[in-house]
């Protein structure tokens, strides 16, 4: 039997492939202590996070068409790789949505991408960008969630057999972290925090691609052509290419553009591009990620736009 010894280096290869790659539980992290008589404020900031800078409502409202609704799950998403994944009910519902959670466990499903039972929660969920908020913002992100009142929506996971076998053999949570983030400020540093790990500009701007359909990094926001087929518009570049960015926009084209959701050559920005919810982040903030896009590298990326909602000027 001259192939035994090959199959069996093989064997250890997958073996040492699996040990390598599959984290099992992420360690609850520990979190700094709320500051006391400050709950209110902790769940404010929380919900500014929640509904106009991440606005996870995009995803987590039960009526896609009202994002600001109840967060109590079940929207679609399908995906050869993955079955059909449904938004979690982020409600306070014991049964059926976070209300018997912990903070430490909220925090764990954001940035590792962990279920309280340990469940790897399917990539669908940001948690790739959501990986590095700070404990502050997180903390301040569960403090809202469990505040809200409960829906009762049971919501049901039909992960396929090819998310399975990814999960038992390479697919894992993010490794535990604690984050701290830079000062709050209209600055590239405060703006690169929020585009990538908080309001998830970068999620939706940058180009997927490959069999995993995995970010590609080095075209960071560069916009995307071909985005995955539920998205009704094409992620626009947004770095400061002249031709294809924005690199012509000055900064208050930029806010304009988002608190309008009209650009400077009078295209309507689609709906799914969520400038009603991030109109409400405060200018500072808005003046934050444009400062921190204009250090990008400029890249040539014509991404057509789909169905001009409205006429050349
Ligand atoms: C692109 C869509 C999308 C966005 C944006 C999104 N989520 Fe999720 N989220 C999901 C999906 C889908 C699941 C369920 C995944 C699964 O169970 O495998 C989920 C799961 C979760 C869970 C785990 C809850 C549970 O019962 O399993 C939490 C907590 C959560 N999301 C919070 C948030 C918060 C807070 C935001 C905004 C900062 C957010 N999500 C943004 C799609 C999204
Ligand atoms: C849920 C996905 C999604 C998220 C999150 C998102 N965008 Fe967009 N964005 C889009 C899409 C899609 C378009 C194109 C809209 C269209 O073609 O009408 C767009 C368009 C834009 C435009 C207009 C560009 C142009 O040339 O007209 C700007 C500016 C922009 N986004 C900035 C941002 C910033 C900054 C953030 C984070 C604060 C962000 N986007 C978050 C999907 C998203």
């Amino acid at each position: 039997m001259p192939d035994r010894p090959k199959r069996r280096s093989a064997l250890l290869l997958v073996a040492a492939f699996q040990l390598a790659c599959h984290r099992t539980n992420v360690p609850l992290p520990t979190l700094p202590p709320a500051p006391a008589g400050n709950a209110t404020e902790l769940a404010a900031r929380g919900e500014y996070i929640v509904r106009n800078v991440a606005a996870c409502g995009g995803c987590h409202a039960a009526d896609q068409r009202n994002p600001d609704g109840p967060l109590s799950g079940g929207a679609e998403f399908k995906d050869w790789r993955l079955g059909t994944i449904r938004a979690a009910n982020l409600t306070s519902d014991a049964a059926t949505g976070l209300g018997a959670w912990s903070d430490a466990e909220i925090v764990r499903a954001l940035r590792n991408g962990q279920r309280k039972d340990g469940r790897l929660l399917a990539p669908v969920m940001p948690y790739e960008w959501l990986h590095d908020m700070s404990d502050a913002d997180a903390l301040a992100v569960a403090r809202y969630l469990e505040s809200l009142p409960p829906v009762r929506n049971d919501v049901r996971q039909q992960p396929n057999l090819v998310f399975k076998m990814g999960k038992a053999l390479f697919l894992g949570p993010k490794a535990g972290t604690t984050v701290s983030a830079p000062p709050h400020g209209p600055t590239v540093a405060y703006g690169d925090y929020l585009a990538n790990h908080v309001a998830l500009c970068s999620h939706c701007h940058t180009p997927r691609g490959g069999l995993r359909d995995e970010f590609d990094n080095s075209r960071a926001f560069a916009g995307d052509a071909t985005p995955p087929k539920d998205f009704p518009a094409n992620p626009a570049n947004i770095t400061p290419d002249s031709a294809t960015g924005i690199g012509r926009w000055s900064e208050s084209d930029f806010l304009r553009a988002i608190h309008t959701g009209v650009n400077p050559k009078g295209d309507s920005l689609n709906r799914f591009m969520p400038w009603p919810e991030e109109r409400r982040m405060t200018d500072d903030d808005l003046r934050a990620i444009y400062r921190y896009l204009r250090t990008l590298e400029p890249i040539h990326n014509d991404v057509p736009r789909r169905s001009p909602s409205s006429a050349p000027r």
